[in-house]
């Protein structure tokens, strides 16, 4: 039954953990793309509806989702690195009474990480997609699993929301509602095997009704673009696990929210906790990353102004602040200048 194969996913877990000597278990899914599973109000939309659809064997329960309910109750990280919907309402609830991490969803390696710098370059410059347009063919397993219509719709949906947010972004650009055409097509086409292919055409709108076209066309070894990115999601997910803070030295330290919405840097379709919102533009998902570290390290935010590069040297004065200017300063005549203030 589902409940004996979760059952047995933990004793798994535990056995790992006592035979390699481990203090922590992060588990990763890196297993076939599923159907999506439906959202089902009784069977999977709380944590306590799903632990009872499972004990009762129910169909529409995902084997991603068992393994992630055995790694939520034996307090082990899981990550997503597949399409589909793990993580349904009663997953995520369940992860956040146990406080357990979670994150997600679909690796981001290669076509939709660019499209994700490429529209928010275009968007932020006052360049209007109108049309996106994206080929994939592929030959290797995960090509023939994605070549089943309802595996492929999970992958779909994954890869086509990536430009929403950075769209809403720009209301000059478009009108609340509006959207570019966007379609993704992906071929099993063996004979290529992992060396994947990936075509995009971005249409866009510029000045009096001109148009502009972007077609790429990229080649990779897919599995050589995911590994890396397995990598750096166990490693940040942990880091990020024993993060705390408080806001107040009154108050007692907490961790971050238990939907690991950093991850999502390197995740197609971020998952990031109810009501927040999801940032797809990879500029600001990398600074995120960045200047949440510097935190832990009591380093203020990286904002990009170096202002002290665009100020008079004039300007400065002997205040105890001047030293940290003065090491920004390299050519000899601004130093003497600045000697000269000071004294
Ligand atoms: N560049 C990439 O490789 C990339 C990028 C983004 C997402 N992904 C996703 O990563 C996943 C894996 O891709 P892949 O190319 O390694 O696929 P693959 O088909 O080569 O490997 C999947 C493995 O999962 C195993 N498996 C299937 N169902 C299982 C289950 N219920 N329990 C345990 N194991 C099971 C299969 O036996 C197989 O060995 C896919 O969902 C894919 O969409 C891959």
């Amino acid at each position: 039954t589902k409940w004996e194969q979760m059952e047995m996913i933990r004793r798994d877990i535990r056995a790992m953990k006592a035979e390699k000597g481990v203090q922590k278990v992060i588990v990763l899914w890196t297993a076939n793309t599923e159907r999506f599973s439906s959202v089902l109000p009784g069977l999977n939309d709380t944590a306590d509806n799903l632990i009872a659809a499972i004990k009762a064997d129910a169909a529409e329960v995902s084997p991603s989702t068992i393994f992630a309910v055995a790694s939520i109750l034996e307090g082990c990280t899981y990550i997503n690195g597949s399409p589909q919907n793990t993580f349904v309402p009663g997953c995520i609830e369940l992860a956040e009474l146990h406080k357990v991490f979670i994150g997600g969803d679909d690796f981001k390696s290669g076509q939709t990480k660019l499209k994700s710098v490429m529209v928010d370059f275009l968007v932020s410059a006052g360049i209007k997609p109108v049309s996106i347009v994206s080929y994939n063919h592929l030959g290797n397993n995960d090509g023939r699993n994605l070549s089943a219509p309802n595996q492929f719709k999970s992958k779909e949906i994954s890869k086509s929301n990536v430009v929403d947010d950075i769209v809403e972004s720009n209301r000059i650009l478009y009108k609340a509602g509006e959207k570019p055409d966007h379609c993704v097509v992906i071929k099993y086409v063996p004979y290529v095997g992992d060396s994947k292919r990936a075509m995009d055409e971005y249409t866009s709108e510029i000045m009096m009704g001109g148009h502009n076209t972007i077609v790429v066309h990229n080649t990779c070894e897919d599995s050589l673009l995911a590994s890396p990115i397995i990598l750096d999601l166990v490693i940040l997910a942990e880091l990020c696990s024993r993060i705390e803070f408080r806001s107040d030295p009154i108050l007692p330290y907490v961790t971050l929210h238990p939907v690991m919405s950093i991850l999502s840097y390197l995740c197609k379709a971020p998952l990031v906790p109810r009501g927040t919102p999801v940032v797809n533009a990879l500029s600001k998902q990398r600074s995120c990353i960045e200047n949440i570290l510097r935190a832990c390290l009591s380093l203020p935010p990286d904002n990009n102004m170096l202002l002290e590069h665009k100020l008079p040297s004039t300007l400065f004065s002997p205040r105890p602040t001047n030293k940290l200017i003065i090491d920004h300063i390299n050519s000899k005549q601004e130093q003497d200048q600045v000697k000269y203030t000071i004294e």
